[in-house]
């Protein structure tokens, strides 16, 4: 079990100052999942950690202990690679038991141990083949297989299942965290999927350009996002940001959007904002948060907008449904049979209790 703390962290590539800054601190036992843009850091914040990459400044300690200087092999912690190598003359059981061969393990041990990941891992017939005899994901398999027989304190995956198909994705996303649930360690895995981050982390650290934007346990940074950039990374499809100004009218505050259309804020968001009116404001709601009028249950903070909806996207389970609000494109999610096609007048519920405000220069949720 390990406990990660980096204060001050930086890295250059040459002039590139790639990792800008980070503090972070995991409790030992917990799932971290670093999310991002591509190119914003991660695999070199994991690298470093890692002892592949020297940085320029700051230190991490693992347990305590300052680690800037250890060499990888002593820091105790297994990584899988965005690009892993697996040793092309040995088979899938032998590449699983390497490194337990490399520390004199017993026979008997390394058995179970290959055995028992090849079982979870679902590569239990594939142990004779030579990784040329795999497909991407299966190698990928055997890659995870190398780490997790290992009983390193620490694991580091970076972006693991990204050559797997949709389906083995998600079955492996399960499979992960059950492992983490299972054998408790601290965990840090790196991933540009942000459905990847909220279904498994315990704790989402979204970075972009070598910084830490926000971090905290998910639904923490998908209900209460501290700026535009969190709030439009999580979630899928993203949330609508919609131009508009805070108004009062008979001392009450109200969005108001280009098209002219005022909506009520929530009576228990009135006082937060009233000194705050005239004032430009981006307007954030996620589709999930615009749904069809139904005439019966208007509840409290609620309030309706008349639409033509302009674009329909079925997916089946539900329908997302695009409308504009002056130039700016929104998008709600329907019911199936909400709406026909194009051109559908349709009156929508825009729930405001959801809703958050940006402040459209500094683009911090105000
Ligand atoms: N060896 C290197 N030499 C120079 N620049 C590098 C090197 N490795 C990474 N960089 C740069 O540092 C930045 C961060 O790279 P990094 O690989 O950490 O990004 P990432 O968040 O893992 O992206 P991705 O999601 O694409 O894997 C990028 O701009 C990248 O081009
Ligand atoms: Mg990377």
């Amino acid at each position: 079990m390990a406990r990660i703390t980096i204060t001050g962290l930086h890295k250059y590539y040459g002039n590139h100052h790639a990792v800008r800054g980070i503090d972070l601190d995991i409790p030992e036992g917990e799932f971290a999942v670093l999310v991002g843009p591509s190119g914003c850091g991660k695999s070199t914040l994991l690298r470093s950690i890692a002892g592949l990459e020297s940085v320029n400044d700051g230190a991490i300690e693992i347990d305590g202990e300052l680690v800037n200087d250890m060499r990888p092999r002593d820091r105790n912690l297994a990584m899988v690679f965005q690009n892993y190598a697996l040793y092309p003359h040995m088979n899938v059981y032998e590449n699983i038991a390497f490194g337990l061969r490399a520390r004199k393990t017993p026979a008997g041990e390394i058995d179970k141990k290959v055995t028992d990941a090849a079982a979870l891992l679902n590569l239990d017939l594939l142990l004779d083949r030579l990784p040329r005899q795999l497909s991407g994901g299966q190698r990928q398999r055997v890659a995870i297989g190398r780490a997790i027989v290992r009983d390193a304190r620490l694991f580091l995956f970076d972006e693991p299942l990204s050559n797997l198909d949709a389906q083995l994705r998600d079955e492996m996303r399960g499979e992960i965290k059950r492992l983490h649930q299972e054998i408790r360690k601290t965990f840090l895995y790196v991933t540009h999927d942000q459905i990847e981050a909220m279904t498994m982390a315990d704790r989402i650290v979204l970075m972009r350009d070598g910084i830490i934007e926000q971090q905290g346990p998910p639904l923490e940074l998908f209900e209460k996002p501290t700026n535009k950039f969190v709030a439009g990374f999580l979630g899928s499809p993203s949330m609508n940001f919609i131009p508009s100004a805070l108004v009062t009218e008979d001392g009450k505050v109200s969005v108001k959007f280009e098209d002219g259309t005022t909506l009520l804020l929530p009576e228990d968001r009135q006082s937060k904002y009233a000194s705050q009116a005239e004032r430009q404001i981006i307007f954030g709601i996620r589709p999930e948060h615009i749904s069809r009028a139904d005439g019966s249950d208007e509840r409290v903070g609620v309030e309706k907008y008349q639409s033509v909806i302009d674009l329909v996207l079925p997916t089946g389970s539900r329908t997302y449904g695009t409308f504009h609000i002056g130039r700016t494109p929104v998008v709600a999610e329907l019911q199936a049979h909400d709406v026909k096609g194009a051109g559908t007048a349709l009156a929508l519920l825009v729930d405001m209790n959801r809703a958050i405000l940006i402040d459209p220069d500094t683009e911090i949720v105000i």
